[in-house]
């Protein structure tokens, strides 16, 4: 399937932000853990979500859904295993793990697949997992994880994995004992999930620092919770006006959660107002060049690397971006040199946005899910027919990206 995307309008209006992909995926495993019934709201109807769902039916859950709003029954989970080919086409089913071995003190799955952007290892998962008590051993690819008891524990992060953290605190929750995370991952969607468990009754505090302490509880209840907006479509949408000169209003975000992104596009010459639950950005006829590097939260998130990266090829001056999450997330690049921006790699992590003019459409791919997104953003603001193929990497992760954007004026049609 392809987008084609007509360049050259500038973007104008409101446009409601979506439920958070990163926040839903860790809250839609989590729901295994009371053994109840979980209603969870504001889900994006992704693919990612769909297979997410789709595992909870294959361990045995209960799994309705209404719209936005997905019921998960996981008194009747029988299985212990995730399937090999849900986990080889999305690695964040690696958070299952977590939330099986947090109940059923066993897990057995195959190691999730590197992807486009990266070897994406799970050290760091198994390691803390190995702190809490559980047996790893590794059969024909299959990682099983089994312990007779899970007993709290000091564990501290090489790195502050978002993942890491998130699968240790869901085997941590119902374990005998304290359990504190050190060097935690501090992202939203963290943060999101210890609420979420507390909300069921766990013992979580911490959560959006880099120290995280769970206290073990004997059971978990039943709950409704709503899921975060997304602070990648957020500012994906953001990017999406400042590129094309426009002025956009997003409601139902956080702009807490986006500040750094905030704080790029103003530096980049945008105009930012924000309320409780609104975000109005006015962008400039022309943006400026910035540096970037990403880091972990509360520093410039690597998700949007790509895509601000994007917005800037026609930014006057040169613009230097720095990757230090992701070991291989410039493959976008090549689709924009192709458009006629000018960039090139700096170092092995680099890369410098030489401004142009003017973009012209041409037929480009999605690399991988924000490389997609990048190119869809150039081609918002490029001269004629953008072809954007592959983009059942971009429905991984943005619900009906053309719909919201042609509803600010845009002009893409599907094939
Ligand atoms: C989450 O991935 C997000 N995915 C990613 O979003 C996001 O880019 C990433 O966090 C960083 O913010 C979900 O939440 C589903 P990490 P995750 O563990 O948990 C290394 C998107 O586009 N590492 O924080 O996999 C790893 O290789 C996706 O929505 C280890 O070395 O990210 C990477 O270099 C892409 N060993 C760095 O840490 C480990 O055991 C960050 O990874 C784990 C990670």
């Amino acid at each position: 399937m392809k987008y084609i995307i007509e360049g050259g309008n500038k973007l104008e209006g409101t446009v409601e932000v979506s439920g958070s992909k990163n926040a839903s995926l860790p809250i839609l495993a989590a729901s295994i853990l009371n053994g109840k019934t979980t209603k969870l709201y504001n889900i994006p109807n992704i693919s990612d979500t769909q297979t997410t769902r789709k595992i909870l039916e294959l361990l045995g859950c209960k799994v309705t859904k209404k719209g936005n709003k997905i019921i998960i029954d996981s008194s009747t989970v029988t299985e212990k295993e995730i399937p090999e080919e849900l986990m080889k086409k999305m690695r964040s089913s690696v958070v299952f793990a977590g939330a099986l071995i947090g109940r059923f003190k066993e897990a057995t799955f195959s190691y999730p697949g590197g992807c486009d952007i990266g070897s994406r290892p799970i050290d760091l998962h198994l390691a803390g997992l190995k702190k809490l008590g559980v047996n790893i051993e590794t059969e024909a690819g299959y990682i099983i994880c089994k312990c007779d008891e899970l007993i709290g524990t000091d564990i501290h992060l090489d790195f502050p994995s978002v993942g890491a953290t998130e699968n240790i605190i869901m085997a941590a929750v119902l374990a005998t004992g304290e359990t504190v995370i050190h060097n935690a991952a501090m992202e939203p969607e963290v943060q999101d999930l210890a609420n979420f468990l507390n909300k069921m009754g766990a013992k979580i505090e911490g959560s959006g620092t880099n120290r995280i302490v769970i206290n073990g509880v004997k059971d978990l209840k039943g709950i409704g919770y709503n899921i975060m907006p997304d602070r990648i479509e957020a500012g994906t949408l953001l990017c999406a006006g400042a590129i094309t000169g426009g002025k956009i209003k997003l409601k139902n975000v956080v702009p807490e959660h986006i500040t750094p992104i905030l704080h790029k596009l103003q530096e980049a010459g945008c105009e930012i107002k924000t309320e409780k639950n609104s975000i109005y950005l006015e962008a400039p006829k022309k943006l400026k060049a910035i540096d970037v590097k990403t880091m972990p939260y509360p520093g410039f998130p690597t998700d949007m690397q790509s895509v601000l990266g994007a917005t800037l090829v026609t930014a006057k001056g040169t613009s230097l971006i720095v990757e230090n999450i992701f070991e291989n997330r410039f493959k976008y690049v090549n689709g924009l040199n192709k458009m006629g921006a000018k960039i090139s790699l700096v170092g092995t992590n680099g890369i410098a946005i030489k401004g142009v003019k003017k973009l012209s459409g041409s037929e480009v791919d999605s690399t991988d899910l924000r490389g997609g997104a990048a190119m869809i953003i150039a081609g918002l603001a490029s001269k004629g027919k953008t072809k954007v193929d592959n983009i059942a990497h971009i429905l991984r992760g943005y619900v009906d990206i053309d719909k919201k954007l042609n509803s600010l004026g845009a002009k893409i049609t599907k094939e």
